[in-house]
């Protein structure tokens, strides 16, 4: 069984994240998308908000599980038993960054394996970021996050600024 990891903030879950997930989710036999903390990052939507946010967009899938973990992505790793960390790259500065997780968990874990996914042309510009810079101004955000979500994601971004 190839179980491949696709962790992330995803706050909150786009199109671009879901279509690197239906493309990985073809390339392994489970896909196990962890919804996890970035230190770097204050998240908008609460861990259980954006488990919720990827579990409906995904529904369609069969393969594709979902998880939520604030420790470490090795731990996840190895608990899973996966063989790769799944991340979607739309740029030279996300392929460096991506480079440098890599090295710094291999040094945690020495077999990690990462596999990463070149964004559709038409995706490259969305980002979470994007989305709550759009939403929070009221914008049309239904072209960047999935159809099953919009709703909660307009509202949460719409009530943040009553
Ligand atoms: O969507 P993001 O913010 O780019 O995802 C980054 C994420 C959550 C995958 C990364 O910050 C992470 O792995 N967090 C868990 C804690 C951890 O293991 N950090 C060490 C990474 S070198």
């Amino acid at each position: 069984m190839k179980t491949y990891l696709f962790p992330g903030t995803f706050d909150p879950f786009t199109r671009g994240h879901r279509d690197i997930a239906r493309r990985a989710s073809g390339l392994c036999d489970r896909l196990i998308i962890a919804v996890m903390e970035n230190s770097a990052k204050k998240p908008v939507f609460t861990p259980d908000e954006r488990e919720q946010m990827v579990r409906l967009s995904i529904s369609e899938y069969d393969n594709i599980e979902v998880i939520k973990s604030s420790g470490l992505l090795v731990d996840i790793y190895k608990d899973m038993g996966c063989c790769a960390v799944v991340r979607g790259i739309r740029s030279e500065s996300d392929f460096r960054y991506e480079a440098e997780m890599t090295l710094a968990n291999r040094l945690l874990y020495p077999s990690y394996e990462t596999v990463l996914i070149p964004c559709r042309d038409d995706m490259s510009l969305i980002s979470s970021s994007i989305v709550k810079e759009v939403g929070h101004y009221g914008g049309d955000i239904s072209k960047m996050v999935p159809a099953e979500i919009v709703e909660m994601v307009k509202n949460k971004l719409t009530e943040r600024k009553l």
